[in-house]
């Protein structure tokens, strides 16, 4: 359970910003030409690339004026390396605007800022947060996946519904005193530690409000309805032993197996070795510290559900001393009571197959 109000969650993120933000030149300057030109870039490349072409774009451009004045050869040249040129000759366009429409000046509202060749409401809304702290929020595919994860929303964000929803969620957690800071702080979450792949849980500010990370489901967010359709899920149970006793909880959320008792889970995108859970950030939540010995590991299981194919691995470990947060997010219980909780046809059947008593009840010998 979410154990702060969700409207929290912004005010983390931006403590968080605060001594981890990156020292990025157009987080220096109000100017909204110049935030402008870093949000194209940056929309064509990686921050680490879009340095360079930010300072060589500013020295070759460094006014608005000066741009709209240029031969379009002199900015494809300073774009040159770049790719998807339309974006540069949509700059071009777009400086002429303004001098031609805006007396020179850029605008300061987002009509006017969406108005501009190549600017869409991401861009708008970014620029306008960054230069006027218009409160809009900057959403886009980073900004889908944070939010997806953070609130476990289910639905594909390659669907307008999906895209609907998440844009809402955006909007609502959205500071809007401090439109710029916040929009900075979410670009630099998902960019170093909310990523797409590998995502570092175990530094995350807000990973105790995170429906996906308290779900073992960062794997699974954001949802592609093309994925969706077909899904392939490896799942670990890890039965925990302290004392002969081990640990389980309700699942929630709006997966399948909704209300039924289980075991420690991990979720991968692909393995289930042992060597592969220790490094996810779900292990090292559950373990910290603490290194349990490995009782007994079954094979590899194939259980089927309507949409889903599941492969999953049953592990017995053994801790000396029970880890705090199992002990605080779990319900201790016996082995063999397990049948007095509501479990899975998976569950029910491993449990019913594997004798899986004799490493609980018997001390362990040798
Ligand atoms: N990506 C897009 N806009 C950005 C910004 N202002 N800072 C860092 N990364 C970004």
């Amino acid at each position: 359970m979410n154990r702060h109000p969700v409207s929290t969650i912004s005010d983390t993120l931006i403590a968080w910003y605060a001594p981890n933000r990156r020292d990025l030149p157009w987080r220096k300057t109000k100017d909204p030409y110049s935030i402008w030109v870093s949000e194209i870039i940056l929309q064509q490349t990686r921050v680490a690339q879009g340095l360079g072409y930010y300072h060589r774009f500013l020295q070759a451009f460094p006014t608005v004026q000066s741009l709209a004045a240029a031969p379009l050869d002199d900015v494809m040249r300073v774009w040159q390396g770049l790719g998807y040129y339309t974006r540069a000759r949509n700059m071009h366009a777009a400086a002429k605007q303004v001098v031609d429409e805006h007396g020179g000046t850029f605008p300061n509202a987002y009509e006017g800022l969406r108005s501009l060749r190549g600017v869409g409401d991401y861009t708008a809304s970014a620029v306008g947060a960054f230069a006027f702290n218009i409160p809009r929020p900057a959403v886009d595919g980073n900004v889908y996946r944070i939010w997806s994860r953070i609130f476990g929303v289910f639905t594909p964000i390659d669907t307008a519904e999906g895209q609907k929803e998440l844009y809402q969620i955006a909007v609502a957690q959205l500071d809007k005193k401090r439109s710029d800071i916040f929009n900075q702080a979410i670009m630099d979450f998902g960019g170093t530690l909310c990523t797409p792949k590998s995502p570092r849980c175990g530094s995350c500010p807000v990973a105790d409000v995170c429906y996906a990370f308290r779900n073992s489901a960062v794997a699974l967010l954001p949802a592609k309805s093309k994925k969706a359709k077909v899904a392939n899920r490896y799942l670990a149970y890890l039965m925990v032993r302290h004392r002969g006793d081990t640990f389980i909880r309700r699942r929630e959320g709006r997966d399948i197996w909704h209300s039924l008792y289980e075991f420690p889970l991990i979720e991968t995108g692909g393995s289930t070795a042992l060597k592969t859970l220790e490094k996810t950030p779900e292990w090292k939540e559950l373990f910290g510290g603490v290194k349990p010995a490995v009782l007994h590991v079954s094979p590899r299981l194939k259980h089927l559900l309507s949409h889903q194919r599941l492969y999953v691995q049953f592990y017995i470990l053994e801790v000396k001393t029970a880890p705090y947060f199992l002990s605080t997010n779990f319900i201790r219980v016996k082995a063999d009571s397990m049948g007095e909780y509501p479990t899975s046809r998976l569950i029910d059947g491993y449990m019913a197959a594997e004798p899986v008593e004799k490493y609980f009840l018997q001390p362990k010998s040798g």
